[in-house]
C-alpha cells in the first residue's frame, strides 16, 4: 500500500505511522525525521533545512522533493511505503503525483487525521523522541516510557524536539492551514481521502485508521 498521513503538527502522525507501518509493512517514511536526521549528522541538507524548522516554516520544496524522492526510490519501498509529513503543500502534492506516475505507481489513500487545536497544543507540549530513532514517540503524561526519559523500545536518551516551543507551534499551525490543509481538498477530488477522528488512546486511533483504510480502498 501507497499511503499519505495528513493532519496539524501534534495530531499523532508519527506515532500512528509507526504503528501503521509494522501492520502494513511498509516502511514509515516522515520527512521531518529526515531532515532531523541530516541536522544530527550535520550534513548540508540538514544546515539547510534547520533555520526553517527551528521558524516552524516549510523547508524550501526544491530540497525537501528531491529527498523524499530519493527515500521512496529505496529498495525497501518497492511494495509501498507510508508517507508522515509529505507532501505539505500543492507544489510537493503535484510533484508526488508526478513521481508516482513516472514509476507507473498511485497512491491507495490519504488518512486525514483530525484533532482540536487544544489538544494538538497539550500533546506537543508533552512531546518526548528517541535520539536514536526519531519515529520512538512518547508523551510524558499521555503515553509516558516505563523508565523516566529511556526509550522502551531501545534504551535511547529521550528529549525535547527544539521547535516544540510555543511560539514556533503557533506558526507551525499557522503553516499548516494556509500550506497544508489545501491539498486534502486536491486528493478529495481524486477521491482517495479517510477523514478520521484522532481522539481517543493510540491503540483506539489505529484500529480507526486500519479501517478506514480497508473501508475505502
Ligand atoms: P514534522 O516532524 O513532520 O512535524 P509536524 O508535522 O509538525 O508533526 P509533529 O511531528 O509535530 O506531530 P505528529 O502529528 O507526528 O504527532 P506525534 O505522533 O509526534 O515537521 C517538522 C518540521 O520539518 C516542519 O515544521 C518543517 O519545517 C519541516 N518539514 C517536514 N516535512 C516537510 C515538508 N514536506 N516540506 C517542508 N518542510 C517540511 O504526537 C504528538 C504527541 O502526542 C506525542 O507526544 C505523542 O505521544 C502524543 N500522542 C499521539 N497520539 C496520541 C493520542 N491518541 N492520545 C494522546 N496523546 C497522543
Amino acid at each position: 500500500m501507497r499511503i499519505v498521513l495528513v493532519g496539524p503538527p501534534g495530531a499523532g502522525k508519527g506515532t500512528q505511522a509507526h504503528l501503521l507501518a509494522k501492520t502494513l509493512s511498509i516502511p514509515h517514511i516522515s520527512t521531518g525525521d529526515l531532515f532531523r536526521a541530516n541536522i544530527g549528522q550535520g550534513t548540508e541538507l540538514g544546515k539547510a533545512a534547520k533555520s526553517y524548522m527551528d521558524a516552524g516554516q516549510l523547508v524550501p520544496d526544491e530540497v525537501t522533493i528531491g529527498m523524499a524522492k530519493d527515500r521512496m526510490a529505496q529498495a525497501d519501498a518497492a511494495q509501498g511505503f507510508l508517507l508522515d509529513g509529505f507532501p505539505r503543500n500543492l507544489a510537493q502534492a503535484e510533484a508526488l503525483d508526478g513521481i508516482l506516475a513516472e514509476w507507473g505507481i498511485k497512491l491507495d489513500g490519504v488518512l486525514d487525521l483530525e484533532v482540536p487545536e487544544d489538544e494538538v497544543v497539550k500533546r506537543i507540549a508533552g512531546r518526548r523522541l528517541c535520539r536514536n530513532d526519531g519515529s520512538h514517540v512518547y508523551h510524558v503524561d499521555y503515553n509516558p516510557p516505563a523508565v523516566d526519559g529511556v526509550c522502551d523500545e531501545c534504551g535511547g536518551e529521550l528529549y525535547q524536539r527544539a521547535d516544540d516551543n510555543e511560539d514556533t507551534v503557533r506558526n507551525r499551525l499557522d503553516v499548516y492551514h494556509t500550506e497544508t490543509e489545501p491539498i486534502i481538498a486536491y486528493y478529495q477530488a481524486q477521491g482517495v481521502v479517510s477523514t478520521i477522528s484522532a481522539l481517543g488512546k493510540v491503540n483506539e486511533v489505529t484500529d480507526r485508521a486500519i479501517e478506514a483504510l480497508k473501508r475505502d480502498n
